[in-house]
Parts: structure tokens; C-alpha cells; sequence
């Protein structure tokens, strides 16, 4: 059914069922390569929440979690100038750290991300990607753990927001080109 989110239109791209088994994957992958690195995952939010909830509950290993909000300045939105990370409170040196993301698109917030982590120098750094964008990737980092690829669309659902809505939606949409 296609959905009315503020002025665009939206159509069913990916079901939650082909959602979940995506997830799976990725979490088999995760479980085979850190299940003795007692690993922190840190969730970006807000996009993260859902994938987060649904990957950590099929990791039967010890981990931790943190949830970390990156500020940006107002105005700067869509060029992502991010500048702080909120959350941090633990040590992360020397720790293994899996950063999970809802989409990476220019990869442009992410590097941001990793550079902040660098700096405290934690001993292995990899991501875990809902959703990822390759043709629109422009950097270096490699992203080990991709649930689901997809091309240059814009979409929404199941933790990612078109300005605000929709982040509640279990299956994710693609914005519906007139
Ligand atoms: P970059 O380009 O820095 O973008 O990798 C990452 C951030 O941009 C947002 N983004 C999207 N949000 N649907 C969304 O709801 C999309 O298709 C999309 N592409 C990029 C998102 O906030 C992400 O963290
Ligand atoms: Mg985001």
C-alpha cells in the first residue's frame, strides 16, 4: 500500500520478514567472527533503535551496549557536520567496538564517528549497517557487516525518518518517484 509521509509518497520496498532474514545473517556472521572479543556495540541514534533491538537479541555471546546520539549544528543538516558524540560514558580503549548504524549512504557520518573513536583508541573498530548504499559510498572504511545493499532511494521505516515520520513503520518504503 503506498503511504502519504508529509508531501511524498512511499511504496513497500522491504518486509519485515525479509527484514528479519537479512538480520540473521548478519548476526550468524557477527557471532562467528566476536562471540570471544567481548565486544561493545554502540547503536547510533536515533535511526538505529529498531535494527539494534532485533540484531542484539540473536547475539547469545557476552557483549555490551551503548546507544550514542551524534550533535550536529542547526542548519548544517544535510551536509552532516557532526561535532560531538552524546553518550559515551565508558572506556573504550582498548576494546573491540561494533558500530551499528541504520544506513550508510556518503559515509560522510560515519567516518565522523570512527575518527571520534580512533581518538580513544580502542583496539578494533567494525560496523554493522541495516542498510547500505554502495553506489553512494565514498569512503575508505570497509563495512564489514551489511544486513541489506540497496541502491540510491530514499527510504523510510523501521528506524529511518523522512523529517521525523516514520520511523515506526515495520517494513521499510522507497520514496515513490512521480
Ligand atoms: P551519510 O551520507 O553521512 O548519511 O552516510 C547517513 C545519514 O543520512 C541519513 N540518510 C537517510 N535517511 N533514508 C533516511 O531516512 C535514507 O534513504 C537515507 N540516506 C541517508 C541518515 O540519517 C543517515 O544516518
Ligand atoms: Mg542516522
Amino acid at each position: 500500500m503506498r503511504k502519504k509521509v508529509h508531501d511524498r509518497y512511499f511504496v513497500p520496498y522491504k518486509s519485515e520478514q525479509d527484514i528479519q532474514k537479512s538480520i540473521q545473517a548478519v548476526a550468524q556472521r557477527i557471532t562467528l567472527d566476536l562471540k570471544d572479543k567481548n565486544p561493545i556495540f554502540l547503536g547510533v541514534l536515533n535511526g538505529s533503535f529498531m535494527f539494534a533491538a532485533d540484531l542484539l537479541r540473536l547475539l547469545d555471546f557476552d557483549l555490551r551496549i551503548s546507544f550514542v546520539k551524534l550533535a550536529s549544528y542547526a542548519g548544517t543538516e544535510s551536509s552532516g557536520i557532526t561535532t560531538e558524540l552524546i553518550g559515551i560514558n565508558e572506556d573504550l580503549k582498548g576494546q573491540t567496538i561494533v558500530i551499528v548504524e541504520d544506513i550508510v549512504d556518503t559515509g560522510n557520518t560515519l567516518e565522523k564517528l570512527i575518527k571520534m573513536l580512533k581518538a580513544q583508541e580502542v583496539a578494533d573498530l567494525h560496523v554493522a549497517t541495516l542498510l547500505y548504499k554502495p553506489k553512494a559510498y565514498k569512503k575508505e572504511f570497509p563495512i564489514d557487516y551489511v544486513a541489506i545493499e540497496i541502491p540510491n532511494d530514499f527510504v523510510i521505516g523501521y528506524g529511518l525518518d523522512y523529517d521525523g515520520l516514520g520511523r515506526n513503520l515495520p517494513n521499510i518504503y522507497k520514496i515513490d518517484n512521480p
